[in-house]
């Protein structure tokens, strides 16, 4: 009677007579076993129902037990395969240890052979799963830690970021407020908890490329030179060459840094990208970055009052900005006296951990 947590097992030989003997043994031992008559109808038996443990004979018709190895191995190739041969065929057996099979067990066997060397081959399937899953974890580790060493580098790019802002009074605040703001929007416009995660890393970064930029144009207090401004909007590039190599895992929030001043007209830095070739979550950040660039202080002008920016907001609709996030950045602040609202607290960075599967391909 089979038992219900019995190995299962598959006995392939031509012979009837030898694949009861084999049957007999196994069932013996407490194993679960199906009987093939040859490779073709074991393959078509794997296919419905794969099983751990395969004995075959190694001369058969039709198609011979190293043809089969071969088809077992490549499709199921944790299956233990033994394989029976004859005196006269070691070196065939031999070949099949070499292309992957467990053992081999010589005709003719003792039965005592046959059930050391069947449970031999399940120990050491056993050892080779075991073995995997230990490197797999490890592997697991070790992705696991450098994302958090990658996560501890942004923090520090964080704090830098922090540290520019804190010396220039018209920018304190800045990335924070535009991190606020975005997500604001993004969650008014129900978009999923990853582009959450990728706004948040990127808009408190995305000016982080300032630090390139000579501080005497960057703090300059009159009008720029032309060459002072194509200066200054080299910021999206050096800031995502920087993190690059950081953010393999944020693409969007990349995204973000780079082309947080592309314009939907596709006239915007640095890429010239047009309409949707925008991502949405730079689109949202891109509203957010205006709005408090607006209201903000700058050494050039004082800040523009709520409604005057929320109505640049209104005539960039389409041209510069994407309509639809213009509408949600309203829908989220109904209240324009509590715009524009103070600078939240810092909360520290995280790299969002879901692509982590794909990275392991
Ligand atoms: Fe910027």
């Amino acid at each position: 009677m089979p038992q219900p947590n019995a190995v299962k097992c598959l006995v392939v030989d031509d012979e009837p007579r030898l694949r009861r003997v084999l049957v007999r043994l196994l069932e013996g031992e407490g194993f679960t076993c199906a009987e093939a008559g040859s490779g073709v109808e074991a393959l078509e038996m794997m296919q419905q129902d794969p099983v751990p443990l395969v004995i075959s004979d190694l001369r058969m018709p039709q198609m011979d037990g190293v043809t089969l190895l071969r088809g077992l191995l490549a499709k199921w190739p944790d299956t233990a395969v033994l394989v029976v041969t004859a005196v006269a065929e070691v070196e065939s057996a031999v070949a099949c240890l070499q292309l992957g099979a467990l053992d081999y067990v010589a005709k003719p066997f003792h039965l005592d052979e046959v059930r050391a060397r069947v449970m031999q081959a399940l120990d050491k399937r056993r050892l080779i799963l075991e073995n995997r899953m230990y490197h797999q974890q490890l592997e697991d580790r070790v992705q696991e830690q450098a994302r958090r060493i990658e996560e501890l580098s942004l923090e520090r790019l964080q704090a830098l970021v922090h540290f520019l802002e804190e010396k220039d009074t018209y920018l304190r605040g800045h990335s924070v407020r535009v991190a606020n703001y975005a997500l604001a929007i993004a969650r008014g416009m129900s978009l999923p908890p990853a582009a959450l995660d990728m706004i948040a890393l990127g808009a408190e970064l995305h000016d982080i490329g300032k630090i390139g930029v000579r501080e005497s144009v960057l703090h300059k207090p009159g009008k720029l030179s032309e060459a002072e401004y194509r200066h200054i909007m080299e910021h999206p590039v050096i800031g995502a060459r920087v993190l690059a190599p950081l953010m393999r895992d944020a693409p969007a929030a990349l995204a973000i840094v780079r082309s947080h001043h592309e314009r939907l007209d596709g006239k915007g830095f640095p890429d010239g990208l047009k309409g949707k070739e925008v991502a949405i979550e730079v689109r949202v950040v891109t509203v957010a970055d205006s709005f408090d660039a607006m209201t903000s202080v700058r050494p050039y002008r004082p800040a523009l009052l709520v409604p005057k920016a929320l109505q640049e907001l209104e005539d960039g609709k389409a041209v510069q900005f994407d309509p639809e996030v213009v509408q949600a950045f309203l829908a989220a602040f109904p209240d324009k006296a509590a715009l524009p609202v103070a600078t939240p607290e810092v909360q520290p960075l995280h790299l969002p951990i879901a692509p982590l599967e794909a990275r392991r391909g």
